[in-house]
């Protein structure tokens, strides 16, 4: 008798096909090879299969197609033969650009963009409900104005590997004169407006949340870096917290803080944050601001940069972009070059340390390696570091003025109109509190506003 061949259980991962496009006249952080294999592992990530890639160099995309059409001809025939369903391009490609593919690749094959995947990605990421209504938000602004198939279509590839988005409802009443596509853009329009409320009150809960954190005055230590830097082992080895440690790109979405205990007794709070990458969706950044612009409130960054990488100093430098984007460049940051456990010989550790400026130090979260120097290095730069500062701060501010007062040291004080002049030093903790009240030394001189 024939032997049974079990169903398989574990359904078949689509077929993807990458696409590559170096633009002479915009240049890239990552080189063109670099980009793609980061594309590869983005499109795992996302449970897709990649069957092949190809590139092409350009002055300028093509208006019509992105790519041109000797290339389009290339990619149908490499289509058919690697069987690919996808094709996914490294590059953000415009409704035009999306329209124009899609009629020539022909409808078996689906086309989309690193900004989609890592929507998706973010889709499937997300836990907490701001999460959650943050990527949704993100992904109906990205397709709104890309929506070239009816709804049925759009609902079916909604969240495309089981994001959350396929529950966006069924197909609207047509109104008079209406086409399908009409009908369907109203009723993403509506389902956008109804994600931004909904968002609105979840972050004016959160609000009320930061504000009681700010009156505990634990300083608040925000961890950022490169998607799978080492992020979440870290916080998991200073607080024993269970945060989803995994080798995958955006594990972790959602914010976790956890409270813990340096080295001479203060607490600080720890919080973990989304990884970063290089060409970040525009609309991402805008869903998440929220959550960034609590980075920006952090008052000390640790930048953990997963130094095995052969990208790690691009990766580094992406995420500067990334801070200044938000505006928190202005927090002082300690860089800690991770998993230096992988790397054959340990002196490259101090090799690579000098191409990095400021505060920096090699650890191993995973072995738990520096671990002490950096609580002992946090613990300096929050309570023992202080940063001469000038600062006007409004009368209104009273509270303010009284923690220069208790924490900081004052130099020299003056009353103005616009409020109290103060030079002094701050302990690193503080800077980001006072940071909106900076002043600047010509300012200080200009005598008209001494009362
Ligand atoms: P995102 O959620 O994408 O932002 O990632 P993350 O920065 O939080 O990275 P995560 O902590 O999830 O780690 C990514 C991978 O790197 C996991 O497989 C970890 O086990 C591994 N890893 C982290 N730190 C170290 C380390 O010090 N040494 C080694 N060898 N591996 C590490």
């Amino acid at each position: 008798m024939a032997k049974k061949v079990p169903e398989p259980t574990v359904p078949p991962r689509e077929r993807a096909f990458l696409v590559g496009v170096e633009l002479r006249n915009e240049p890239s952080l990552l080189p063109l090879e670099d980009s793609l294999e980061e594309l590869a592992l983005l499109a795992q990530t996302a449970g897709l299969e990649v069957v092949g890639q190809t590139t092409q160099k350009l002055d300028a995309p093509h208006p019509d197609t992105y790519i041109g059409s000797g290339k389009i001809e290339e990619i149908k025939i490499l289509v058919e033969e690697t069987l690919a369903q996808v094709v996914l391009f490294d590059n953000e490609l415009s409704p035009r650009h999306l329209r124009e593919l899609e009629e020539r690749l022909g409808p078996h094959v689906r086309i989309l963009d690193r900004t989609a995947l890592i929507l998706d990605i973010f889709a499937q990421h997300a836990h907490t409900r701001e999460g959650i209504l943050q990527v949704e938000l993100a992904q109906y602004e990205y397709r709104l104005p890309r929506l070239t198939r009816a709804w049925t279509h759009l609902a079916r590839q909604a969240g495309g590997g089981g994001g959350r988005t396929g529950s966006m409802g069924g197909v609207g009443l047509r109104g008079p004169g209406e086409t399908q596509l009409e009908v369907d853009r109203r009723e993403i329009r509506k389902r956008i407006a109804t994600l931004k409320a909904e968002l609105e009150k979840v972050r004016a809960h959160r609000m009320r949340y930061r504000a009681q954190r700010q009156r505990s005055q634990i300083p608040v230590v925000a961890l950022v870096g490169y998607t799978n830097a080492g992020k979440s082992t870290l916080l998991n080895r200073l607080a024993n917290a269970e945060v989803y440690v995994a080798d995958q790109l955006f594990a972790t979405l959602d914010p976790t803080t956890r409270r813990v205990e340096l080295p001479g007794g203060h607490l600080a709070l720890f919080t973990d944050t989304v990884g970063f990458i290089q060409k970040l969706p525009t609309q991402l950044v805008a869903a998440f601001r929220a959550t960034l612009e609590e980075i920006a409130e952090a008052d000390l960054l640790l930048h953990v940069v997963d130094i095995t990488h052969p990208n790690a100093f691009e990766q580094a430098q992406a995420v500067h972009a990334t801070l200044k984007e938000i505006q928190a460049d202005h927090i002082p940051v300690i860089t800690l070059l991770n998993k230096i456990d992988r790397l054959p010989d340990p002196k490259a550790a101090e090799e690579a340390i000098a191409y990095f400026s400021g505060s920096v130090l090699a650890i191993s979260a995973l072995k738990g390696m520096g671990i002490n120097e950096m609580l002992t290095l946090v613990n300096q730069e929050l309570f023992e570091t202080y940063q001469p500062v000038k600062v006007r701060i409004p009368y209104q501010e009273g509270n303010l003025i009284s923690l220069f007062h208790d924490q900081g040291q004052v130099k020299r004080i003056e009353h103005t109109r616009g409020g109290v002049l103060i030079d002094g030093n701050l302990p690193g903790r503080l800077l980001a509190r006072f940071q909106p009240f900076l002043y600047t030394d010509d300012k200080l001189s200009q005598k008209e506003e001494t009362t």
